[in-house]
């Protein structure tokens, strides 16, 4: 076993959350594992940006954009940040984080625990090469969030390589509302309207992320929203009110679930996007991705890229190269030339 294996195993040990702030801690030391040179047949195009590989770092691992050079380092193909909020905010009280570790899974209930936009702002300005994307969101206590959207956009604006707007958080009250039609057209034409105005040169793509947990009819009307909203793609998808069975003693706790007993319904709906899309939108496929042959599955299910979060807990960043080496294997075995070649190819 590697240090870094051995170091994730003895994090165990650890309450979750301090183990999640001894890591952010390791990663600024330069602790972190270094991955070399990514192989060339997974290089893919997402929404106009050139990834060198398909699997990115969820959010809610990097909320305050303190770690994206080290995890970039540490072979992921980009990192995405957040979320963040336009003021700082303490969360949920603790506990708010569970390892349930039987299941391969992860509670939380964090709330959007951040140190707000500013902070983040100044560290993504210092941030050199390599893809990070800012996640956003709203305050909790916002009276107008949309608002609070427009602001984390105009405040980061030529400063990420990409934005996702999260409204699909189950930790903030009433959050997810505004994945329905009405709400969604105020939000993303409100943000075009922010968008237009802003300097053409900090244009960058701008994703969508949803909630696994949808009615029948809202993944259409999220696809026509986000075209019609000028929306370059969809993370699909954030984590899932629902418990499927759990064998876990934290599986009763409240929050969202992530990890392993995520990644059947993560992959359904993926499909229905994917269905829906018809190639119009760029998928991400996020949710119990943990292996190549899972990343794989997504991807050829089209998704152009993957992120994980939650078997890095039970894994440690070693797992990227490992996931990586075994997507590259699994492509040339099928007789793909490329990553492209492999999207949305059942
Ligand atoms: C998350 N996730 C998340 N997503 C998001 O858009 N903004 C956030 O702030 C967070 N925060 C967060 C904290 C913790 C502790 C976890 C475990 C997850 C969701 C995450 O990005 C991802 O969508 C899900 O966790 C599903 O992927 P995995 O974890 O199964 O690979």
């Amino acid at each position: 076993m590697t240090l870094h294996g051995l170091a994730t195993r003895a994090m165990r040990g650890f309450d979750p959350e301090d183990a999640h702030r001894l890591a952010i801690g390791a990663l600024k030391l330069g602790l972190g594992p270094l991955d070399g040179p990514d192989d060339p047949i997974l290089a893919c195009p997402v929404a106009g940006m050139t990834l060198p590989n398909p699997i990115g770092l969820a959010p809610g691992f990097d909320k305050d954009a303190e770690v994206h050079g080290p995890m970039l380092r540490a072979g992921f193909g980009f990192v995405e940040c957040g979320t963040v909020t336009p003021r700082p905010q303490a969360g949920n009280p603790r506990p708010r984080l569970f390892r349930l570790s039987e299941d391969g899974a992860v509670i939380n209930r964090m709330g959007f625990n951040n140190r707000g936009l500013e902070a983040f702002a100044g560290r993504l300005a210092h941030r050199r090469a390599g893809l990070v994307g800012a996640n956003i969101g709203a305050n909790k206590d916002s009276q107008d969030r949309i608002g609070d959207y427009v602001v984390g956009l105009r405040r980061l604006w030529g400063l990420a390589s990409y934005f996702t707007i999260n409204v699909s958080s189950p930790n903030t009250p009433g959050l997810r509302a505004l994945q329905t039609r009405a709400a969604l057209e105020d939000l993303l034409g409100r943000l075009a309207e922010a968008r237009d105005v802003l300097p053409a040169e900090g244009r960058v793509p701008i994703f969508l992320k949803v909630a696994p947990d949808l009615q029948s009819g809202e993944v259409e009307a999220i696809v026509e929203t986000c075209l019609t909203g000028g929306l370059s793609g969809i993370m699909v998808a954030n984590t899932t009110v629902s418990r499927p069975a759990l064998a876990s003693r934290f599986a009763g706790e409240a929050g969202g679930l992530s990890g392993a007993p995520l990644a059947a319904l993560a992959m359904r709906v993926l499909g229905e996007f994917a269905e829906v899309g018809a190639g119009r939108l760029a998928l991400v496929g996020v949710g119990g991705v943990g292996t190549g042959a899972e990343a794989y599955a997504r991807i050829r299910a089209g998704a152009c890229a993957v992120q994980l979060y939650s078997a890095l807990v039970f894994e440690g960043p070693g797992l990227v190269g490992a996931i990586k080496r075994d997507l590259a294997a699994r492509l040339r075995a099928d007789g793909f030339a490329t990553l492209a070649a492999a999207v949305g190819a059942r």
